[in-house]
């Protein structure tokens, strides 16, 4: 191998990852006076939270009676009772403290005549533990919240103090006698190489959209905390739920905000028909995002899709006031505009369920400590590593994650994380020297890469894996095809050693760089298909064909997933089903959240 020189850095905390979670975690380890890095591949304001645009869920009350209890049923339904009560309940109790904590950091909220911050209703979210009407409960920034919090945070981060590596890509996790003592990285613009070393590593590296064809994501999806952690030998939990966004743009992917929906836009078959009204009778076109997604399904396939393949779904926001659009949506305005050349004031925009979120992840608590489950200590802590947002599982979203529930997840947890670092981090102790075994042993396996000279270019390779996981673990599924999508990705996971790098260059190598990303969407992608398999039952976005009922005797549980190369191992630990709360103390009376029918 070539001899590669490294420059390191010392550090109490190391971030990896700068969307909102990696902020928001960077930020409350710098207010406590650790010494913080935040490490990314981009620009932290192009992080991928920057197109999150409907909202941020917390039960502030401004629009009318609600309540943390009411945000908690509605997310353990949405969840159809996979989500950890324990992790729930603190989302639902901390949203309202975390949203008034950005509002004074100064993310410029919409608001209400009154003057204060503006919430429109997202699907799933509603009144008196489902049996009242919709509530409005998502903070709103027009349709650009993700990108107000995003500016605001890394402004806020920089006050503090925190110090940035930006367009840094992270290579592997450096594990030392059991314990993560840091994380190896590239620099992409000038080629040299870094050696982070920290008391805690936090993983923030977002979601793997991108290991499927069509998806809302950003191509900087890629899964790279989940590939690191897979190669460290931990496991990833409950892949196999990977939610689909009723309203991607026809042909693009790119998003049009559930809170179009929320602002009265409703969705149309080939008859013109409000077709959600007839699958859920009281929430309509706000029911749960699976359902929803399914719904539109079952449209198409049995004839009534819209477009001359009859291969999609009409979203009308044209009957709506254009003051509403421009003032509530003028980003989405645009977007249909931009992606389907459609002006929103007089025509539908052409829509499919797209490809959006992974409800699954690194195993953590709520407190974002990363779990390395025993027998026998299912939830044993896993020392110096954390994961935070979409790249983690704490579970909140269990099998299906309701609509502006992310980035209340982002800030909840990104704060969890500071304040538990905060407990937990001895500020004398002396930072963990380099362990250049580990150190080698990643640069070692990012040089096999570079001199990559198999026969399958890595674009290529990322298309089969694309368009495998696109058909075979899709909104609906079936045992037949998980067990060939199977079969194709463990041929697919395969040839990642007959891959050919062309470009060797170690600076701007995008070849390179996108080889890595592969490397680490692929056991993301392989523990999605694999647990979907063996998954035999339908809850929340897993929705088998074959196994139609949610079957709680026998799967009310998390899967755990071990990918080494191509071989995945499962496993499963319980869900959390005690409360942080016993009712006597002001806590949440169970009984309101036992598993029952999940109707909209
Ligand atoms: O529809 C949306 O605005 C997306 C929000 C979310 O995924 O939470």
């Amino acid at each position: 191998m070539a001899a590669y020189a490294y420059e390191t850095h010392d550090y109490d905390v190391v971030v990896v990852g700068a969307g909102g979670a990696g902020l928001r975690a960077t930020l409350g380890m710098a207010e406590q006076g650790l010494r913080t890095a935040c490490i990314t591949k981009v620009f932290p304001t192009r992080s991928h939270t920057v197109a999150a645009q409907g909202g941020i869920a917390a039960s502030l009350s401004n629009m009318g009676p609600d309540n943390w209890q009411w945000h908690l049923y509605d997310t353990v339904k949405g969840s159809d009772w996979l989500g950890d009560t324990d992790a729930m309940e603190y989302l639902a109790r901390e949203a309202p403290k975390a949203v008034y904590e950005l509002e004074h950091y100064g993310v410029p909220f919409s608001r209400t005549e009154e003057g204060k911050i503006y919430q429109r209703p997202f699907g799933g979210h509603t009144t008196e533990f489902g049996e009242g009407p919709p509530v409005q409960r998502t903070c709103a920034a027009a349709d650009r919240t993700g990108h107000a919090i995003l500016h605001t945070l890394y402004g806020q981060s920089l006050k503090q103090k925190a110090e940035f590596y930006i367009e840094y890509f992270a290579l592997d996790l450096i594990i030392t006698d059991g314990v993560c003592t840091g994380v190896v990285a590239w620099k992409l613009d000038d080629g040299t190489m870094h050696v982070f070393n920290a008391k805690m590593v936090v993983l923030a590296t977002g979601g793997y959209g991108r290991a499927y064809f069509s998806a809302t994501s950003a191509h900087t999806c890629t899964g790279d905390g989940g590939g690191m952690v897979a190669r460290a030998g931990l496991p990833l939990q409950d892949m196999e739920f990977v939610q689909f966004h009723p309203t991607g743009i026809y042909g693009s992917g790119c998003l049009i905000t559930e809170g179009a929906r929320g602002e009265g836009g409703y969705l149309t078959n080939s008859n013109g028909e409000r077709f959600m009204e007839r699958y859920a009778p009281t929430y309509k076109d706000l029911a749960s995002r699976d359902v929803v997604s399914r719904c539109m399904t079952i449209e198409i396939r049995e004839g009534r899709g819209v477009g001359k393949n009859g291969d999609h779904i009409h979203l009308h926001l044209n009957h709506l006031p254009p003051e509403t659009l421009h003032e509530r949506l003028p980003g989405i305005s645009e977007s249909a505009k931009i992606f389907a050349g459609v002006d929103v004031n007089k025509e539908p925009i052409p829509v499919l369920p797209t490809v959006h979120y992974n409800m699954g992840g690194i195993p953590t608590n709520y407190w974002g400590e990363v779990l390395n489950p025993q027998p026998g200590n299912p939830d044993a802590v896993y020392p110096g590593l954390m994961a935070v947002g979409e790249a983690g599982c704490a579970s909140v979203h269990g099998a299906n994650r309701l609509g502006s529930n992310s980035l209340i997840d982002l800030v909840v947890f990104g704060r969890a994380a500071a304040i538990r670092a905060g407990q937990t981090i001895d500020r004398a102790s002396a930072i963990p020297a380099t362990n250049k075994v580990e150190v080698d042993r990643a640069l070692s396996r990012f040089d096999a890469y570079r001199h990559a000279k198999g026969n399958t270019p890595t674009a290529e390779l990322r298309l089969e894996m694309q368009k495998t996981m696109q058909a075979d673990a899709a909104v609906f599924r079936t045992d037949k095809t998980l067990a060939e999508g199977c079969e194709k990705m463990d041929a697919i996971a395969r040839k990642m050693d007959d891959l050919k790098v062309s470009d060797r260059s170690l600076v701007w190598n995008s070849d390179l760089m996108e080889t890595l990303e592969l490397a680490n969407l692929m056991p993301n992608a392989l523990a999605t298909i694999v647990a979907a398999e063996a998954r035999k039952e339908s809850r929340g976005a897993h929705a088998h064909e074959d196994w139609p009922e949610r079957d709680d005797v026998n799967w009310r549980k998390h899967s755990l997933a071990w990918v080494d190369g191509a071989k995945v191992t499962l496993g499963d630990r319980p869900v959390h089903l005690d409360p942080l709360t016993k009712q006597e103390d002001g806590g949440i009376d169970l009984k309101k959240i036992a598993p029952k029918a999940r109707v909209y």
